[in-house]
């Protein structure tokens, strides 16, 4: 049995001190870190690419679970890859050709998610279920940090865990957007075996005891 893991977004962090901020992460109870791609095309916002993520690498003692909100990011998978991504997650609303997308990440040697935007149906998943490492269930629209969460992400997560224990496969579920410690508990009894949490960690007084709480709560534990 495996407890949930905790994967502070880097899009919250201090850019200015990038160096102290990933220190607090190396050394606190988080297991990855989620870091967040915009193009300004799939989503109203732009944040960094492979070069930051490259010197991200350096700074980073765990892994890097890459979130890409970009339209045709099959286009850009290797050289992600190649940047020091662990986990490379691509959006069910921006591939038309999904399965084929997710070898592309596969053949790389990094894990395939893929995120599902609010309005997108768990069941979408159900035929390439099997083929993933973890989907994303976004619980807020993408594009910014600070959002409030949104519950209807509570009946997706289950819905995505039925359908994950029907094909008994080890595909995690992570949740994104809106996260913290005041709905971690039901996320996680919902199914959740990832929480990100961009705000809620980097704003909160300390970072790192926030991270603790976070992965201390209770809730629901998995196998692997
Ligand atoms: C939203 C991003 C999230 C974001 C989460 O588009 O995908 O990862 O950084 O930030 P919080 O936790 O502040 O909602
Ligand atoms: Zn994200």
């Amino acid at each position: 049995m495996k407890k949930h893991l905790i994967a502070p977004s880097v899009l919250a962090a201090n850019f200015a001190h990038l160096e102290r901020d990933f220190e607090m992460v190396n050394q606190s109870d988080a297991d990855w870190y989620h870091v967040d791609v915009m193009d300004g095309r799939f989503v109203p916002n732009i944040s960094f690419g492979m070069d930051i993520i490259s010197t991200m690498k350096k700074l980073a003692s765990k892994p890097l679970d890459v979130h890409l909100m970009i339209v045709e990011p099959e286009k850009y998978i290797e050289r992600f890859r190649d940047a020091g991504a662990d986990v490379i997650t691509v959006h069910y609303e921006a591939c038309p050709h999904l399965h084929r997308t997710i070898q592309q990440i596969k053949e790389t040697g990094a894990k395939a998610g893929v995120a599902l935007n609010p309005h997108t149906d768990a069941s979408v998943l159900e035929p390439i279920i099997e083929e993933l490492d973890l989907v994303c269930v976004m619980s807020v629209n993408p594009g910014f940090g600070g959002q409030k969460f949104i519950y209807s992400a509570i009946p997706k997560i289950k819905k995505l865990k039925e359908i994950i224990t029907i094909h008994n496969t080890k595909t995690l579920i992570e949740v994104d957007g809106g996260v913290g410690l005041q709905n971690a508990e039901k996320i996680l009894q919902a199914g959740a075996n990832v929480l990100v949490a961009g705000s809620s960690v980097f704003k909160s007084e300390n970072p790192s005891q926030t991270i603790t709480k976070l992965k201390e709560i209770g809730g629901y534990t998995f196998h692997v």
